[in-house]
């Protein structure tokens, strides 16, 4: 790559990281369908950049039901969203309590749902949340600030089986063991508290020319806990079984993965469906972004959508 490349892709990637640009914006929009005057329901607000779409689109007798666990982006997208707020209700819940959160506000059937998974930009630029490799703070990882577990607790008190067990799954990381034998052999003489401090470790446990190739070393063991800190498998599961019996005949649900392994959930949960003819699925394959998406935003990268239809009742 010639030099004035490598300086716009640095330009490129400091701008998708200052600012959370909504992925695959434009495909997720399409295959929800959106209609004027129906109501429906973004699952991750993140940044409000699908959900800003959304309410634009459904004009004024739309409506939104936005969930998202984390309270700091509940605050910002009161901001984000001021313009529409009359039609919004905006929940601080896990998606997983979907099914109890719309009968709680009367809610009966919706239109459309969207998942947008994993962390938001803002999540993971936030110096104090422990989310990124690229800044020292306290190892947290927690999106929802109120819940028990913190990476901190993960890494100074499972075993090394258990580390390893994670590190490998969630993180695809082939040097998952030794990882976990150098953390447990670090916090031997004091707990491990800081991201750098686990930085550290991870970077003497892979082997230096093993280091120098392809992205950062730390880059998927931190994928990893923040997948185990947050439940994340589970709650996908759980939160898309809990939305589809809320979809109207017609009403579309749009998902959108960062892991191979969350896409092996949604592409299970959709052939199940399908096969009960409950759903009809509209992306055979899944959907990637375009090459030209991915240079402009690099967390599209990993991307994957997957769309379906509910088919009407058949009793
Ligand atoms: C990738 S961001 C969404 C970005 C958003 N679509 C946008 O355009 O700005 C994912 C968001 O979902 C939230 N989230 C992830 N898992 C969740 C869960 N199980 N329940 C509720 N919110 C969740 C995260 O806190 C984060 O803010």
């Amino acid at each position: 790559m010639k030099n004035w490349q490598k300086k716009w892709e640095k330009a490129v990637l400091l701008v998708a990281e200052v600012e959370h640009i909504p992925v695959m914006l434009e495909t997720a929009l399409d295959l929800l369908a959106l209609k004027e005057g129906c109501t429906y329901v973004d699952c991750t607000l993140g940044g409000g950049g699908h959900a800003g779409e959304i309410l634009r689109r459904i004009g004024p007798r739309g409506r939104l039901i936005g969930f998202d666990k984390d309270g700091k982006a509940l605050e910002r997208i009161k901001d984000v969203l001021a313009p529409y707020l009359d039609r919004v209700t905006l929940v601080k819940c896990d998606f997983r309590h979907l099914a109890v959160v719309l009968k709680k506000l009367g809610v009966i059937q919706v239109d459309g749902i969207l998942f947008d998974l994993g962390v938001s930009a803002y999540q993971l630029l936030d110096p104090e949340r422990g989310f990124s490799y690229n800044y020292d703070a306290p190892l947290d990882m927690r999106m929802d600030e109120g819940s028990q577990t913190t990476a901190k607790d993960l890494v100074n008190s499972l075993s090394e089986r258990e580390l390893a067990d994670i590190i490998f799954r969630y993180g695809e990381e082939k040097w998952a063991r030794r990882i976990a034998r150098f953390i447990v052999e670090r916090r031997e003489s004091a707990p491990i508290t800081t991201t750098h401090q686990l930085v550290e470790i991870i970077k003497d446990a892979i082997p230096a020319a093993a280091r120098r190739k392809g992205p950062h070393p730390a880059r998927r063991t931190f994928q990893a806990l923040r997948i185990a800190v947050n439940d994340e498998l589970a709650g996908i599961e759980e939160g898309i079984r809990a939305g589809i019996p809320f979809l109207s005949a017609g009403g579309r649900i749009v998902v959108i993965t960062f892991h191979s392994l969350e896409d092996r959930i949604v592409k299970n949960i959709f052939r199940e469906y399908a096969g009960a003819s409950i759903l009809q699925i509209i992306t055979k394959k899944p959907l990637v972004p375009s090459p030209a998406e991915c240079r402009q935003n690099p967390r599209a990268r990993s991307a994957k959508l997957r769309a379906a239809e509910k088919l009407p009742s058949i009793m």
